[in-house]
């Protein structure tokens, strides 16, 4: 089976079970074609780690077949795979220096002597720290760390590299930063990736394809604008970017279109995954996507709101309104040249299209 389609690993209805009884991976199906950068992204304890670890071996699969290259390797020793690991602890052994770090791969897998000088050499030129080559992992800052443990699983030159929360133990800004060396650096090299984060913007900045993970199960498997633009059911449009949910009840569906009863209003949305009238619903909409004091002509739907609080970002101004029943209702106002009108207290007509307010399936939290 694995042969017959062309992408470089394959996840086929896998499972996992630890103790026997719950599955923590339910029949998980990914195809990620060479060269692709693939993230899982979900909340802990969703079963990411559980997958890369049985793509790398460590761990076996309760049921399915996992791919590399057409070949199952279900069966297959870690060592076997020629899999790159990197992890979030950076795993370099303390009492070697960094350039016999990066020799270890090499020397296990019995290279030349020469050769694993060069490839060494190689690596350290790549992260640009060629300086630290005898010095110890203690010697170096968190992220100097990050970029060596890079490069020792990158310094066999495998097709695939696994990385499960690289970053995580980096601060903001050094986190930003290797965002981009690292995706510059597969843009380079053409290395397959699956990425294991629970940082959206991290998901969202450096992946071509995004798989959204709760308890063992894709919940989404599309690209970034896709993922932030349309998410396909309530968990990934709550977990991806911030939306504004208002419960409601199905009115009318047709094709495209749908009326939500919201108390004593009527919203026009998109349906999403609701089938029938008289059901529950929930809809989204994004706060970037709300219109102040709108013409009539600019949005199908419009509301009278209230301001409760306006919040300064630099960027855009935050507003929280009181909309309906929600007094947490958020709209964010561009800072544009024109200075924006609204004070606390301020009685105003919001809008949005239609087109950018999904109904999605209800939650029942709300
Ligand atoms: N070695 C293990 N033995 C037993 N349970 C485990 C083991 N590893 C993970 N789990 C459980 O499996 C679930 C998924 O864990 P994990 O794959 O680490 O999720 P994530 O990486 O998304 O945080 C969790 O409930 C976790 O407690
Ligand atoms: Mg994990």
């Amino acid at each position: 089976m694995g042969s017959e389609n062309c992408s470089y690993v394959s996840f086929q209805n896998v499972q996992k079970t630890y103790d026997g009884e719950v599955l923590v991976v339910k029949d998980f199906n990914l195809d990620i074609a060479q060269g692709e950068f693939v993230t899982m992204l979900g909340p802990s304890g969703s079963g990411k780690t559980t997958c890369l670890m049985m793509l790398a071996g460590f761990e076996t699969a309760t049921q399915g077949e996992i791919f590399v290259d057409g070949v199952p390797v279900n069966n297959l020793a870690p060592h076997k795979r020629d899999i790159g690991m990197v992890f979030q602890n950076y795993a370099l052994f303390p009492h070697l220096t960094i350039a016999e770090n990066l020799s270890f791969p090499l020397t296990v897998r019995k290279l030349p002597k020469h050769e694993i000088e060069a490839r060494v050499k190689r690596s350290l030129d790549m992260i640009e720290l060629p300086q630290v080559a005898g010095r110890r992992p203690g010697q170096l800052s968190g992220g100097q760390q990050q970029r060596v443990a890079l490069a020792r699983a990158l310094v066999f030159e495998p097709k695939l590299i696994l990385m499960d929360e690289p970053l995580g133990a980096l601060d903001k800004q050094l986190r930003e930063q290797m965002q981009y060396e690292i995706k510059h650096l597969h843009e380079r090299l053409g290395i397959t990736v699956l990425y294991v984060t629970h940082d959206q913007t991290e998901a969202l900045t450096m992946s071509d394809r995004v798989a959204v993970f709760n308890e063992g199960v894709v919940q989404q498997l599309a690209s970034p604008t896709e993922l932030y633009e349309a998410p396909a059911n309530s968990f990934v449009a709550q977990f991806i970017g911030e939306n504004n949910k208002i419960s409601g009840t199905v009115a009318t569906i047709q094709d495209n279109h749908c009326d939500v009863t919201v108390g004593n209003h009527r919203v026009k949305a998109q349906p999403v995954n609701v089938l029938t009238t008289g059901k529950p619903t929930t809809l989204s909409i994004r706060p970037e996507r709300i219109k102040i004091n709108p013409n009539p002509d600019q949005c199908d739907n419009r509301f009278e709101a209230q301001v409760l609080e306006l919040i300064y970002h630099g960027d855009h101004l935050r507003t929280r309104i009181q909309l309906m029943d929600d007094d947490q209702f958020i709209v964010k106002l561009p800072n544009a040249s024109e200075p924006l009108k609204i004070a606390k207290g301020d009685a105003i007509k919001v809008g949005w299209n239609s087109k950018d307010c999904r109904a999605l399936d209800a939650i029942s939290s709300l």
